[in-house]
């Protein structure tokens, strides 16, 4: 039974598929909610051979996020993306009640990079009641950065991550490099909890003017946007400095500070230069680190990073 619903109410008379909807070219996309339905559709997948590609999200997809999806369309048999804005990635204060939703406009979006199956739970079916099982990773890869800043993100990441990947099953998943700390977190829970994923990263994307993509991006009002823009500034001058020789990351990153603090709205939340592997500060790039950073634009935090390359 087909049918084309238009929003999340109007469920299937399949009751555990929200529902179905199709392009013109007559493929079937189908958006489910039910866990159970979501992993027997999976499992069914797997046993007919079938490869999983896996790419999850929060919505309100851009660009990084369709990236995402063109890739896990090259690498896999069914296609697979989930919506979910992850309540214990946030902690408190923080945006999860105003976090951007648009669901219609994602389901299209999805259709046009030949997603298969669209996972779209509600929280109360990912966390019920009782729910007490974290996944956590340990050490400094979780603890610098973006989690001095927000302790319990990691947390909720790799909880979620890890029951998804229950759910769905897949053979490989592909997470950007834009939330590079995240994409080693999960690396590392990956390996170390033996999932048989393939975590595949993928590099930013930009806007034309260079500021990276981010569903967050909505909230900037033109002013801030403007002044976004010595987020890039700051990497690309970085970049330059390495390639002209400097090598020192006092240096390089008294030089950050000063090119970012210039901006009226911006408010430094962290700028480091890191090893790739460990994410723990350097003192000099030697061969190759990686410079992060998080900064308060007005009301709104951006994170941006990238590779120092040295061919010393
Ligand atoms: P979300 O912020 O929606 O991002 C989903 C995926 O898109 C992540 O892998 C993220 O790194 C990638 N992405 C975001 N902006 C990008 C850009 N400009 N270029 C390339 N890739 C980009 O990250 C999350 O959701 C959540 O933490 C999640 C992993 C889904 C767990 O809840």
């Amino acid at each position: 039974m087909i049918t084309f619903a238009r929003s999340k109410t109007e469920l299937s008379p399949d009751l555990n598929i929200l529902f179905k909807s199709r392009d013109a070219s007559r493929k079937i996309m189908i958006i489910i909610s039910d866990i159970t339905e979501m992993q027997s559709r999976c499992l069914a997948a797997r046993a007919a051979g079938k490869r999983i590609a896996f790419v999850p999200t929060m919505g309100f997809l851009h660009e990084g996020h369709l990236s995402l999806l063109r890739e896990g369309r090259k690498r896999g048999d069914l296609l697979v993306l989930s919506i979910f804005v992850n309540p214990t990635q946030f902690g408190q204060g923080e945006d999860l009640d105003s976090y951007p939703r648009d669901f219609v406009r994602d389901e299209s979006l999805a259709r046009e990079c030949g997603v298969d199956l669209i996972f779209y739970p509600e929280a109360a079916t990912i966390y019920p009641a009782g729910y007490a099982t974290y996944v956590t990773v340990d050490g400094p890869l979780t603890t610098t950065l973006e989690g001095a800043s927000r302790p319990t993100h990691f947390r909720g990441v790799t909880t979620v991550v890890s029951k998804l990947f229950t759910i769905v099953q897949p053979h490989v998943a592909i997470f950007g490099s834009k939330d590079f700390q995240q994409l080693a977190v999960i690396k590392r829970m990956t390996t170390d909890l033996n999932l048989p994923v393939d975590i595949v990263g993928m590099p930013i994307v930009r806007e034309t003017d260079g500021l990276a993509m981010s569903s967050r991006n909505v909230y900037l009002s033109a002013d801030e946007r403007q002044q976004s823009l010595a987020l890039v500034d700051t990497v690309r001058q970085s970049i330059a400095a390495v390639n002209n020789g400097e090598q020192d990351a006092a240096k390089l990153l008294q030089e950050a500070r000063r090119r970012l603090t210039a901006e009226l709205d911006l408010k430094i939340d962290y700028v480091k230069i890191c090893n790739v592997q460990t994410l723990e500060e350097v003192d000099s790039v030697d061969h190759e680190a990686v410079m992060l950073l998080a900064v308060f634009v007005g009301k709104t935090r951006l994170i941006d990073n990238s590779l120092l390359v040295t061919t010393c």
